[in-house]
């Protein structure tokens, strides 16, 4: 099967073409490297930098490599800097990924695999989450997945797409070769591991980790996420790949089923790394929910999905590992 992944550059699509070129997939990759690093994509893979919304790349991908599906990985993600720039987000995440639809029915290609996001659901009504429970979301960022999942199910009924929706709550680990490598980093596990790294090396003078509140109703104060191994975000990508014309349900969420607040996911880190780690307490961050953790029922029973590395002490082990093999990241200085 010959696949267009857009954003095949990035954190969750590196592991993903890496996998799917183990499993045969032959793997055609758009990356803008706004976020993305060349570095990051499998050097058996076909690599083009440019953008997913360009019609004329498009054309030239489809008519040149028989595409017969489409992975769309590529959007703007962080949850805050949608809150103060939403038309950044919606015009990247929306409008052209509208374009890219319309280029595969242009081309006949009638199968997409979309990353939505667990953002959908702003601040839920229970826990765990399920796919059917009520899409407020909370931020731009959000919305933009909400909105393009929409925009699937009509393209849907009016040219016969085939999809699937995942829904993921918050990816992480690393494989071997592949990880976490954001410019500024904004995430939990690898902003700690930085720290953890740095006063290993003898650094002292850090900044400390900060904690974005610690006022919210949980059990310790600090937000609840569910961790998902990035090589399980990419099992079920390959699995929906498999049985997409045959699927009764088509949006999943993707998670383990277990939240952890920040301080767990920080104490765990220190645990692991072995470095306590100078933190602070600062303001809630714009857009964050207090608690978000997935009913992962459906993937499982529809497509027969489960986690290979639920532990959130592997998850944070893996990406630790990548850390000392990948000091740089994907800069090799
Ligand atoms: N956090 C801190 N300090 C940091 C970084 C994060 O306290 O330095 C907190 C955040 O406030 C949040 C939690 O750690 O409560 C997780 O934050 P991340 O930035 O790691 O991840 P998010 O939950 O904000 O978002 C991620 C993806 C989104 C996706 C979402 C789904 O970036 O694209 O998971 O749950 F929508």
């Amino acid at each position: 099967m010959n696949l267009l992944i857009t954003g095949g550059a990035g954190y969750i699509g590196s592991v993903l073409v890496e996998d799917l070129i183990k499993k045969g997939y032959f793997c055609v990759v758009i990356d803008s490297l706004e976020t993305g690093h060349k570095r990051a994509v499998d050097p058996k893979a076909i690599f083009f930098h440019g953008d997913y919304g360009d019609i004329s790349l498009l054309k030239k991908i489809f008519l040149e490599f028989k595409i017969d599906a489409v992975i769309h990985l590529a959007a703007y993600t962080l949850v805050s800097e949608s809150t103060v720039d939403p038309g950044r987000y919606l015009k990247n995440n929306l409008a052209k990924g509208i374009m890219l639809l319309d280029e595969m029915v242009k081309a006949g290609i009638k199968k997409i695999v979309f990353s939505s996001s667990a953002s959908v659901y702003g601040e839920p009504k229970r826990i765990p989450i399920d796919e059917e429970d009520p899409l407020v979301p909370t931020s731009p960022y959000g919305l933009s997945k909400k909105l393009f999942e929409e925009i699937l199910e009509w393209y849907k009924k009016i040219y016969g797409l085939k999809y699937v929706s995942f829904r993921y709550f918050n990816a992480s680990g690393a494989s071997a070769k592949y990880g976490e490598d954001h410019h500024p980093e904004t995430h939990l596990i690898p902003n700690i591991i930085e720290r953890a790294y740095k006063i290993k090396k003898g650094i002292r003078d850090i900044e400390p980790f900060h904690i974005y509140g610690n006022d919210y109703n949980t059990h310790d104060g600090t937000c609840i996420r569910d961790y998902i191994h990035v090589k399980d975000i990419s099992k079920a990508h390959i699995l929906a790949l498999k049985n997409l014309s045959k699927l009764k349900y088509k949006i999943f969420n993707l998670g383990n089923g277990s939240g952890y607040s920040v301080m767990e996911v920080f104490k765990t880190t220190e645990r692991i790394t072995g470095v306590n780690i100078p933190f602070v307490i600062d303001k809630r961050r714009p857009g964050d929910p207090a608690i978000l953790v997935a009913s992962a029922n459906r993937v499982k029973k529809e497509l027969g999905w489960k986690t290979d590395i639920p532990d959130l002490s592997d998850i944070i082990n893996s990406a630790w590992k990548w850390k000392l093999n990948h000091p740089n990241g994907y800069n090799v200085l």
